[in-house]
């Protein structure tokens, strides 16, 4: 199985062929920000009040799954704020010094994005807290019995925490956020809008039938939806007039090998493997690497979750076993023996 992660058409990861495109779809007021709509009600108030007061919003810590909109949400804020931002991420802070540097340089009313926040080395994480709750910088002097303590005061800014995983946040660094907001995956008619928005945008012409099948087919993801979009046009505009319709889109996800549901080869393949030489299973992830050549984190971090929500996939103490709604999806019967194994 020689196709990687990056060249996949629905990872919910961003590849470099996104960065270009998102700079243009990407929402920039909150208004466009389309669904989460619970979110966005919160986030309306929080704007609001920081506003009346004339004091920084509280820290906010953002979590969800891989391109639901967490980077825009952060750039939102700002932008409605009238704040500056400022970006890093956990694993680009090396040393506490690298983080110090930073925050004495924020003004007032900045904003510090930390992305992939969970991968903040611990006593690098220690220097947040004193900087979120009293907005200040211990810094140590010396060494040995000697040292002590100087206390540096910082600007009031806003820390804007995203996480993958939020299970891998410490408590005290989770505790320290005022506001925490869980993005979840997308509603069909969302999806829809956003494809239709971003249409707009891309100025292209587009069915809503092509919009329907487009969004069905993005995993409830705002990010594979704007790739799928942007793919189905590229088909459309070689093969056709340059409009999105109904007789080219199908061959367009014929050639992009993404079914009806967003399955890829490589989703279908690791369920047709299972099926085919492990009896539907259980089966254990290792003995799934190794026969599909992915690594093991790949295949429990990127092709799992998907496979697992929409319940073709379930996890066993023994191992993983292929459920009956997907060996109907692929159209293959359960054979006697794999009926009474599970
Ligand atoms: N609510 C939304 N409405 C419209 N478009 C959206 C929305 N959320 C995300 N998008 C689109 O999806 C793209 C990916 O979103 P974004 O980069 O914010 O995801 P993320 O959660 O930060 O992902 P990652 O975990 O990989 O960093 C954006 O560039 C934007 O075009
Ligand atoms: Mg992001």
């Amino acid at each position: 199985m020689e196709e990687k992660e990056e060249n996949r058409i629905i990872t919910s990861k961003e590849t470099n062929g996104d960065k270009q495109l998102d700079v243009a779809l990407r929402p920039k007021k909150l208004d466009e920000y389309v669904g989460q709509e619970k979110t966005k009600a919160n986030v309306k108030i929080a704007i609001e009040a920081a506003r009346r007061r004339n004091e920084p919003i509280e820290h906010v810590l953002l979590y969800g799954a891989p391109g639901l909109g967490k980077t825009t949400l952060a750039h939102i804020l700002a932008n409605e704020l009238g704040a500056n931002i400022r970006i890093t991420s956990g694993p680009a802070i090396e040393k506490s010094g690298d983080l110090a540097a930073i925050l004495t340089n924020l003004q007032e009313g900045d904003i510090l994005f930390i992305d992939e926040i969970h991968r903040l080395n611990r006593t690098i994480e220690e220097i947040l807290y004193p900087a979120m709750e009293d907005y200040a910088l211990d810094i140590i002097i010396g060494k040995g019995p000697s040292a002590r303590t100087l206390r540096i005061d910082l600007p009031r800014i806003t820390i804007i925490g995203a996480t993958t995983k939020m299970s891998l946040l410490s408590a005290p660094l989770r505790d320290r956020f005022g506001m925490v907001y869980h993005l979840n995956f997308y509603e069909h008619g969302d999806v829809e809008e956003i494809i239709n928005r971003s249409a707009g945008i891309l100025d292209v012409e587009i069915d809503d039938y092509s919009i329907e099948k487009i969004a069905a087919r993005a995993r409830r993801t705002p990010r594979v939806a704007n790739r799928l979009l942007k793919r189905v046009r590229d088909y459309c505009d070689v093969k056709g007039e340059g409009v999105i319709e109904k007789k080219h889109c199908h061959s367009a996800f014929e050639m992009l090998d993404v079914d009806e549901l967003g399955l890829d080869l490589v989703d279908r393949k690791i369920l047709e493997l299972i099926i085919d030489k492990f009896k539907g299973g259980p089966v254990g992830l290792n003995t799934i690497a190794a026969a599909t050549g992915e690594d093991m984190a790949t295949i429990e971090e990127v092709y799992e979750p998907f496979l697992m929500r929409l319940g073709f996939l379930d996890r066993s103490p023994r191992g993983r076993i292929v459920t009956d709604i997907a060996y109907k999806h692929l159209g293959k019967k359960k054979t006697e023996k794999q009926k009474k194994l599970i």
